[in-house]
């Protein structure tokens, strides 16, 4: 069975009614993203960031996959399909795509700021005074600016042995996930279906590179046709 690896970010969730960022003036939902996605941001006023996550989180239980994240199961007929998302939303889990990989983390976990390996499973709102089980508070499982990304080296794993590579709905500009791609081999077929894409420096080179001026919803279905037939 060939590999296929799925990049995804913020654009694939639009439809289902998530904003993305850099389409909001680099705001994320009339926040500073420093202010709710950085270290200094916890540090600096921990309350607002709890409260912004549990919108987030909240917002999650009345959103549902659009046809772009269904068209990906579909791909599993055929192909070893592993999806490696920005996005820290669950709707590839919704949507029934079997092999996730949160690059930035998820919404619906929590890890113990004293030791990050207590990761829970975390539905509801997370407050001050939320512990971990050795005692400590536990904040959002979000990888934030100016943090490790732990899953980095699994990802470029999974986008060296693909065949085909599929980039969806980024503006390939928060790295390193937008350096990804430049773990593709020569051979792979690269396609970015974006209805706005943003040719990178690692997407220039690429000479099997197709892209898509789509949004998710039409460009992702169609491509999944092809590569069916
Ligand atoms: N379908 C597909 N793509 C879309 C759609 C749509 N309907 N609507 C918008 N887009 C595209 C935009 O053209 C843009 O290229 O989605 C992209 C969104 O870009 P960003 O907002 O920069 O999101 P992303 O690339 O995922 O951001 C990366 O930045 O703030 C951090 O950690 C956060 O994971 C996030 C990271």
């Amino acid at each position: 069975m060939k590999h296929i690896t799925v990049l995804t970010g913020a654009g694939i969730s639009a439809e289902s009614g998530i904003s993305t960022f850099r389409d909001s003036n680099g705001l994320w939902e009339n926040h500073e993203v420093m202010d709710v996605a950085s270290p200094e941001g916890w540090r600096k006023d921990s309350d607002l960031v709890l409260n912004f996550y549990n919108q987030r989180r909240r917002q999650l239980k009345e959103v549902f996959p659009n046809k772009g994240h269904m068209a990906l199961v579909e791909l599993e007929k055929k192909y070893k399909v592993h999806v490696v998302t920005q996005n820290v939303d669950n709707l590839h889990e919704q949507a029934g795509s079997s092999h996730i990989v949160h690059l930035h983390g998820e919404l619906n976990k929590v890890r113990s700021t004293l030791d990050p390996s207590l990761v829970y499973d975390w539905t509801e709102d997370l407050n001050k005074g939320d512990f971990c089980d050795k005692g400590s508070q536990l904040r959002p499982h979000i990888v934030w600016f100016g943090e490790e990304v732990p899953l980095l080296e699994e990802a470029a794993h999974l986008t060296a042995k693909a065949e085909v590579v599929i980039i969806i709905g980024t503006s390939m500009n928060v790295y390193p996930a937008a350096s990804l791609v430049a773990y593709a081999k020569p051979e792979a077929k690269i396609f970015y279906i974006d209805p706005n894409p943003n040719i990178s420096y690692e997407l220039a080179g690429l000479k099997n590179l197709e892209i898509i001026k789509e949004k998710g919803s039409v460009g992702v279905p169609r491509i999944v046709a092809d590569l069916l037939s």
